[in-house]
């Protein structure tokens, strides 16, 4: 059995909590912290998880084996350095960080103590994007050419001001907080990102310190390009995902019901997520990172794709800054 400790109980930490509970047979929540006392008493009254009064408390449990880390991004890397210190393996909610220092810095610190470190980008995992995945890698279509990826949101502007979500020193901004699991999924489907070009402006009146309104070239390693394009101010929440292949094409529609694919118009496939047996995709990382905890069994990803999905975010801030081309570091 893997006894976790959960480090921050809001709308993510009580997802992964449920999850848990629910979901995975071989681990419980046994304990949480979170500075915030009503969200962590309301989730250890509703999972019966001990409530620690400090993080060093939480870590100091002995029968904490692991923590789900679901604070806000900017604290991911102490967060994560202090439960491996303390010996716990470590599942650490995305942008794993808020930049490439940090990622690395989280990854030698769980070297160092032998402990084990997951990146939850669950969004690969859904079982529609696990068969666009599938089909950009097992060249079913061809060899992936090209991509289009639209995350439209309204989120920014329902939210009240001085929360950490619209700071970009607390969530990164809106490539770090939500286009990531875009660049994710897409350095899933292609590979590794060689270079990037950003550009985005500020149009909504709301508070948030960072651009509202964002799009992203990409070039792959291995030739295909992709444009992703975002936004946190948008009337209508959108989500889109559209592959050309060399002999085919995919598209995940809005929002995320179904996927058609196929080597042309007249001979698409249309499948649905319940035409796709398996489990939810934060049932599958947290059973996935328990069993790699327990048994070493292989991961479904690791802290790698993490790092990665940094390593173009971070790019693209350097290309927001300089207003050209940026190489993504390996
Ligand atoms: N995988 C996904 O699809 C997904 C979805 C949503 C959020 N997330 C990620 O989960 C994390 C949390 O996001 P959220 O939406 O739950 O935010 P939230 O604001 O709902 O919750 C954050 C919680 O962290 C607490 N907190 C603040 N300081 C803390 C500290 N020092 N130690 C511990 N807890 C602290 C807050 O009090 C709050 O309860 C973020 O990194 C976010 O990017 C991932």
């Amino acid at each position: 059995m893997l006894n976790f400790g959960l480090i921050g109980c809001g709308a993510m930490g009580r997802a992964l909590g449920a999850a848990v509970a629910e979901h995975v047979t071989e681990a419980a929540v046994v304990a949480a912290f979170d500075p915030y006392r009503p969200n962590v008493e309301s989730f250890c009254a509703e999972s019966g998880a001990k409530a620690a009064d400090s993080l060093e408390e939480l870590l100091a449990r002995a029968d904490v084996h692991a923590v789900m880390v679901a604070s806000p991004s900017n604290l991911h890397r102490e967060q994560t350095i202090a439960a491996a210190e303390a010996g716990k393996h470590v599942f650490c909610e995305k942008p794993m960080a808020l930049s490439l220092a940090d990622c690395d810095g989280m990854i030698a610190a769980c070297q160092a103590a032998g402990v084990k470190l997951m990146v939850g980008h669950s969004m690969r995992l859904y079982p529609l994007t696990r068969r666009l995945v599938e089909l950009a890698r097992g060249g079913e279509l061809g060899t992936p050419l090209y991509a289009f990826g639209a995350y439209f949101f309204s989120r920014f502007k329902d939210r009240p001001s001085g929360i950490w979500h619209l700071e970009r020193s607390g969530s990164g901004g809106l490539l770090f907080h939500m286009g990531i699991h875009h660049i994710d999924l897409l350095q899933a489907a292609f590979g590794p990102a060689e270079r990037v070009q950003y550009l985005g402006g500020k149009y909504g009146e709301q508070v948030h310190d960072f651009h509202d309104v964002c799009s992203l070239l990409i070039r792959f390693r291995a030739g295909a390009t992709a444009t992703l394009v975002s936004s946190g101010i948008s009337p209508v929440n959108w989500r889109e995902m559209t592959f050309l292949f060399s002999n085919g094409f995919a598209r995940l529609d809005s929002p995320w019901s179904y996927l058609e694919y196929g080597p042309e118009e007249a001979h698409l496939v249309r499948v649905e997520p319940d035409d796709l047996p398996g489990p939810e995709a934060v049932t599958l990382e947290l059973t996935s990172f328990t069993r790699w905890a327990l048994y070493d069994e292989a991961p479904v990803f690791t802290a790698g794709e993490g790092r990665a999905a940094v390593a173009v975010a971070e790019a693209a801030q350097q290309s927001e800054e300089s207003g050209g081309w940026a190489e993504v570091a390996r």
